[in-house]
């Protein structure tokens, strides 16, 4: 299998598939890889001539540092796990150097109001971050397609918004949310969960199932404040926040509306270890 450390190394072997027009599929992740990314591999591969996978754990989209620290690193294994799925997938995993070229600071964009919702106002800087080297991925590798899991959903919307404001000729797809058996969104933050953590964390897929339930006869307060209660009812859990919102606004849902399509989103502690989550609601 082909892995790339250096851009200027992809970008040569890339350039005659660009010219000749072939598709190039494109993953960006930050490695721990897990059934959901190779899923996306996976599809990407069967859309593609050819598909890249970026490894990077990228340090401006962290605004704690603790986290960035602690952000688990396998990239032997993730590269094993990439064979198993194809060993024709063409890896990248750069270094900090090779992407920021010695000013590893994220530049400053408007996703018109999308980072200020939910995990903007949890996490200040996140969207730049994540704006900032997705471009700079998308400008190295020149994708046709590139593919993002819906369980950052607000990261895709934001995706989205930024290849339309920059004309940045890339289709982006979202693939549904890979589970485990006991319904925890897949991340590669579970890899830092207790064996029993990781069961308890099946409430939060509960909760969001229960509220989706409640969300067809109750408005979406009745529905936010019951599930502030479940959690306060827990102290396993710190809930950060719990926000029913337009899908593609992501603006609060004040009032339901029948043109609308909803989601609910969530955040949530255990013990330290910060997991999301979202459902469609209707
Ligand atoms: O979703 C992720 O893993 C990251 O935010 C991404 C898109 C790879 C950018 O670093």
């Amino acid at each position: 299998m082909l892995i790339f450390n250096k851009k200027a190394a992809l970008v040569s072997y890339l350039k005659p598939f660009i010219a000749s027009k072939k598709s190039i599929g494109f993953v960006p992740t930050m490695g721990a890889l897990h059934e959901g990314h190779l899923f996306l591999i996976a599809t990407s591969i069967n859309n593609n001539t050819v598909t890249v996978v970026s490894i990077f754990v990228n340090p401006t989209q962290f605004n704690n540092p603790d986290d960035l620290k602690k952000y688990p690193r396998t990239l032997e294994k993730d590269v094993e796990n990439i064979k198993k799925v194809s060993p024709n997938v063409i890896v990248y995993a750069p270094s900090v150097e090779d992407i920021y070229e010695g000013s590893t600071y994220s530049e400053s964009y408007s996703f018109d109001g999308l980072e200020f919702q939910m995990e903007g106002k949890f996490r200040p800087g996140h969207f730049d971050g994540v704006g900032t080297v997705v471009k700079r991925l998308f400008e190295i590798i020149q994708p046709s397609n590139a593919y993002f899991g819906e369980k950052d959903f607000q990261q895709l919307q934001i995706v989205r918004k930024l290849v339309e404001k920059h004309h940045i000729p890339v289709n982006i797809v979202g693939c549904p949310i890979h589970r485990e058996e006991n319904g925890l969104a897949m991340s590669s933050r579970n890899e830092r969960l207790t064996a029993q953590e990781r069961q308890e964390a099946s409430l939060i897929f509960k909760t969001l199932q229960t509220a989706k339930e409640k969300f067809g006869t109750k408005s979406a307060k009745e529905v936010t404040e019951w599930v502030q209660k479940e959690f306060q009812n827990n102290t396993n859990f710190t809930l950060e926040y719990f926000e029913i919102a337009d899908e593609n606004t992501l603006i609060t849902c004040i009032r339901k509306s029948k043109s609308k399509k909803y989601r609910a989103f969530i955040a949530v502690f255990v013990n330290n270890i910060r997991l999301i989550d979202t459902i469609s609601l209707n």
